[in-house]
């Protein structure tokens, strides 16, 4: 299967693809979790992905078609996807039909996480990861069973975010609006989305997810 999961900043694209990674044994690409990984590296491509995603805008649809099609090649043959903030622009859903046609693949599914713009703003301040194996948290919503101690990995170290600033999370938003919610429309055209509500809390988000997986 191969899953788009679409929705704006802090929807709760990155919880839910965690959980169903795990449950529908699919694996989990994240472009922002791949560029944010190449600026922690320091590679050329980092350098220049980075000053654009403090901006909170959308970073050039080569580099980001370039860093899928590398990882989908690796796990083509595996038993499916679910692709977490990619495609993201027209042009990257494209390049992703002329990636998967020629192996016979293709988009079965997208799920569009809706949310609030404000409610969103709040999720993206309060969240933060731990440094050693990724496990995402929240102040409020999602708080480590132990304070200061990872629920997974045991790790106490926590990371924030720099693009998690109100300023930032506002220009994200506008980037959704104007150039990844057009999406909605491209697949609706095919059928092929199913919308979930993203305030319930996030057990009930994921319930609603594998409904509309198990063909609901
Ligand atoms: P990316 O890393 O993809 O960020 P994003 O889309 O802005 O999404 P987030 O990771 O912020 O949110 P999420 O929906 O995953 O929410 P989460 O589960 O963490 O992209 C970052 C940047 O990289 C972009 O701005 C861009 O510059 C660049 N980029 C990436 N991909 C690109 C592409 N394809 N093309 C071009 N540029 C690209 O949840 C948020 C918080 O809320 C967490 O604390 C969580 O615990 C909590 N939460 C989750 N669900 C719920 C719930 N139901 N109720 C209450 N709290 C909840």
């Amino acid at each position: 299967m191969i899953l788009v999961l679409l929705g704006p900043p802090g929807a709760g694209k990155g919880t839910q693809a965690k959980r169903l990674q795990d449950m529908r044994a699919l694996v989990q690409l994240s472009t922002g979790d791949m560029l944010r990984a190449a600026v922690a590296a320091g590679s050329e491509l980092g350098q220049r992905a980075g000053d654009i995603m403090e901006r909170g805008e959308l970073v050039p649809d080569e580099i980001v078609i370039g860093l899928i099609a590398e990882r989908m090649d690796a796990d083509m043959d595996g038993t499916g996807f679910i692709l977490d903030g990619f495609p993201r622009t027209i042009g990257q859903a494209e390049a992703l039909d002329k990636l998967l046609g020629p192996r016979g693949k293709g988009v079965d599914r997208v799920v569009v996480i809706e949310v609030d713009d404000d409610a969103l703003v709040a999720r993206i301040a309060g969240r933060f990861t731990c440094a050693k194996c990724g496990e995402g948290y929240h102040d409020q919503f999602k708080k480590p069973k132990v304070e200061g101690v990872c629920d997974v990995c045991g790790g106490t170290n926590f990371t924030r975010r720099r693009d998690d600033t109100e300023e930032v999370v506002r220009s994200r938003l506008k980037a959704y609006h104007a150039q990844t919610e057009p999406l909605i429309g491209y697949y609706g055209a095919q059928d092929k989305v199913r919308a979930v509500d993203g305030m319930a809390d996030i057990e009930t988000v994921q319930k609603e997810i594998d409904q509309t997986l198990d063909g609901a």
